[in-house]
Formats: structure tokens, sequence, C-alpha cells
């Protein structure tokens, strides 16, 4: 498919998807999240593709939803469009999703960061909900992800003063999964997508919906739920092979079915 705001490209069973307004730091106008929602969707519709990447520009992973889109809107513009409602499809990605972040994720640009599964930031990478600054809340969730991820202290902090923190004060917080030098953000994230597609897919899309339970259920029927989804991975030949490999000694050949 032709994007004007994004490009995708596909090694293997990694696809990425980079996030193209660099001359706007990659503001996230409404073109843009459509674009991104549906290349998602079509990839993770894919039985070829097993993990996804989201990546901006050495500058900027995203510096918020675009300001000047939204600036002259009234409340009831923005009520009837639903604005940011859209988002939330990226929440219905079943493949593992990981976020390549260096320069600015702020505002929209965090929030999206968060709604992939794992982040990994480049030295550069800073952080931060600055919209108290434009005089509204969050509104894709950063109010209420950051706060998972990094507990009420700091996500109050933060998301009261718009103070932007750096990669390894998010690392700390338990925000991203990882800091590498911006110049090995690429070959790093890519490893750590291959290690991911080598695996099983059935595997892959259960333990992500296992671990997002974790968010959503109490913890009694999030255990639940983890157990009968590991007794049915052993109706999938991926985890006879997976085994019979080990008691082999030899790598498994997953075939995905
Ligand atoms: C629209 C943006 C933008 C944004 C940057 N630009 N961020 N345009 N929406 N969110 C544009 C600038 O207008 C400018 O365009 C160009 O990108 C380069 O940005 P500069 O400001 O010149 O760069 P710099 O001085 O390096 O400052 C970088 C920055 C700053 C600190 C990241 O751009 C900034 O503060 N941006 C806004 C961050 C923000 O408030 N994000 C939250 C948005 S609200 P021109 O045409 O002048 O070159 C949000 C809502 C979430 O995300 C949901 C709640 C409703």
């Amino acid at each position: 498919a032709d994007y004007e705001t994004i490009a995708v490209r596909i090694a293997g069973r990694v696809a990425t998807i980079t996030l193209r307004r660099p001359e706007a730091l990659n503001a996230l106008n409404l073109r843009m999240m459509r674009e991104l929602v549906e290349a998602a969707h079509r990839l993770d519709d894919d039985r070829a593709i097993s993990v996804l990447i989201l990546e901006g520009s050495a500058r900027a992973f995203a510096a918020g939803a675009d300001i000047k889109e939204m600036a002259d809107r009234s409340y009831s513009e923005m009520y009837l469009a639903d604005w940011f409602t859209a988002w939330d499809r990226l929440t219905a990605i079943r493949k593992p999703m990981i976020a390549a972040v260096a320069g600015y994720a702020l505002g929209g640009g965090c929030e999206l960061a968060m709604l992939c599964d794992v982040i990994v930031a480049a030295q550069s990478a800073r952080f931060g909900q600055p919209e108290v600054k434009l005089g509204i809340p969050p509104g894709i969730g950063g109010s209420q992800r950051l706060t998972r991820a990094v507990g009420k202290a700091k996500a109050m902090e933060l998301c009261l003063t718009g103070r932007m923190m750096d990669a390894h004060e998010a690392e700390r917080g338990g925000l991203v999964a990882r800091v590498v030098p911006d110049d090995e953000l690429g070959r790093e994230v890519g490893e750590l997508a291959e290690a991911m597609a080598a695996a099983s897919l059935a595997a892959l899309l259960t333990i992500k919906e296992c671990v997002n339970r974790a968010f959503e259920t109490p913890l009694a029927e999030g255990v639940r739920f983890e157990r009968r989804a590991f007794h049915a991975a052993f109706a999938t030949a991926d985890q006879k092979e997976g085994m019979a490999a080990f008691a082999g000694k030899r790598p498994p050949v997953f075939t995905h079915g």
C-alpha cells in the first residue's frame, strides 16, 4: 500500500513502520494515525509477520499529537469526532510491537510509545506529557499508562509539570526495557525483534495476551487465564516441536501453525 506519512519495510518475519513527518518532528496528525493504524492491522493479519517495530527519526519519535490541527476546534467538535478514539485500535494488535525511541517522545508521542509492548530508548530519548502547558490533560491514555509504568509519584510530577525525563530516568522508572547508544538503536531493536520472531507465533500472541491481562483483571483471574492458555498451547505443533527440539539438543523449527 502507498502511504504518505509512514513507510513500511519487511525483513523476514519482522515489519518496521517508520513515522515520516520529520519536518514537524513527527507530530501525529489524523492522516498519520489513520495510516499507522491501518498498516499495523494489515501487518497483524499477515501470517508471514511475527513482530512489528515502530520508529521515528533520529530527532523525534513523535513530538505529540499535531497541535496545529487541534488548536481551533470546539468542545462539541472534539466530542462528536471522538478525537483520538481511533488510536485505541492499536490496543487490538495481537503481535508484539516494539517502539524504538530516539529524541522526543512527548504527549501523544509518549502515549504512542506506551501503546507498544516494549520500549527501547536511545540515549537521546526524552519522554514527557507536556499537555499541561497547552491547557489540556493527556488524551490518549498518558495519565493511565504512565502511572501504571512509573507509579503515581513520578507520573503525577511529570503530568502536572510537563517535565521531560531522559532515557536513563525512564529506564529506572520502568517505562523502557533498555537504553542503547543512538547509533546502535536500529541494530539493537532489530536483534530484539529477530529474537522474538524466532519463536512460535502462537506463543508470542498468547504471551502478549497473558501479560496484558495483568493490567485488566484481578490476580486470580489473570492466573486462571494464563493457566488455560498454557494448557491450550499443548494443542499446537510448535509446542511439540519446541519440546522435541529441547530433548534432541537441536534448535527448534517452528511452523507457526
Ligand atoms: C505540531 C509540531 C509539534 C506538535 C513540533 N512541531 N511539535 N507541530 N504539533 N506537537 C513543529 C514545530 O511547530 C516546528 O514547525 C517543527 O515541528 C520543529 O519544532 P521546533 O519547536 O522548532 O523544534 P525545537 O525548538 O527543537 O523544539 C522541539 C520541542 C517542541 C521541544 C519538541 O517542538 C515542542 O515543545 N513541541 C510540542 C510538544 C508538545 O507539546 N507535545 C504535546 C502535544 S499535545 P515549524 O513549521 O515552525 O518549523 C498532545 C495531545 C495528546 O500530544 C492528547 C491530549 C489532547
